[in-house]
């Protein structure tokens, strides 16, 4: 699997490092008030197991599942939220997602956790690519800001595969 990457953009080290920082700032941000995390499967499923360990404060976990691509490296357009939202009414929600590219999914995510009743949404990803988005959205917490190429790797697939590697990488189809 390993032999299919074209380089190691972040190494492990680099994220838990950063990791260490952002906690830091979600902390400080939240300044004491519980937090609902709300983790955008599966996606954010490496990173949120990683971020919410370094969060010591009253807190709760909960899942949605948000499809925006379908197998392939190009959006619809569309987001779909398959399964529901949990109860957030009245919550400061950290919404934690794996990447920021289109801000379609983050976007569509955001306004339906407010319209169901919650107090606040802080936005969290890993990653940030630098481009312009589809709708006006940013991620309040971002991990790495990166180029308009497509990763793998720590929680990020292709076609379902290379979410276990556990550092980000840019497969070799996708490499320059
Ligand atoms: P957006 O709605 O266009 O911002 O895209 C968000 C979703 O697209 C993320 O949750 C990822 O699942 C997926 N995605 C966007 N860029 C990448 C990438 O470079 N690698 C893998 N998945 C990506
Ligand atoms: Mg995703």
């Amino acid at each position: 699997m390993e032999s299919l990457i074209e380089k190691v953009l972040i190494s492990e080290d680099e994220i838990h490092k950063r990791l260490d920082s952002m906690a830091l700032e979600i902390l400080t941000g939240f300044d004491g008030r519980p937090i609902t995390v709300v983790a955008v499967l599966k996606g954010a499923l490496v990173l949120v197991a990683d971020l919410f360990r370094r969060l010591p404060v009253k807190l709760d976990i909960e899942f949605v599942t948000a499809q925006s691509y379908y197998g392939g490296t190009e959006t619809t357009g569309e987001v779909k939220v398959i399964g529901g939202l949990p109860d957030v009414k009245g919550k400061s929600i950290l919404l934690v997602d794996d990447i920021l590219d289109t801000g379609l999914t983050m976007e569509a995510l955001k306004s339906q956790l407010i319209d169901a009743g919650a107090d606040s949404v802080a936005t969290c990803v890993l990653l940030s690519k630098v481009k312009e988005r589809a709708v006006d959205v940013e991620a309040d917490y971002y991990g790495f800001e990166i180029g308009d190429e497509f990763v793998v790797g720590y929680g990020l697939d292709y076609t379902g595969h290379y979410r276990n590697l556990p550092y980000i990488g840019i497969l070799k189809e996708f490499g320059v």
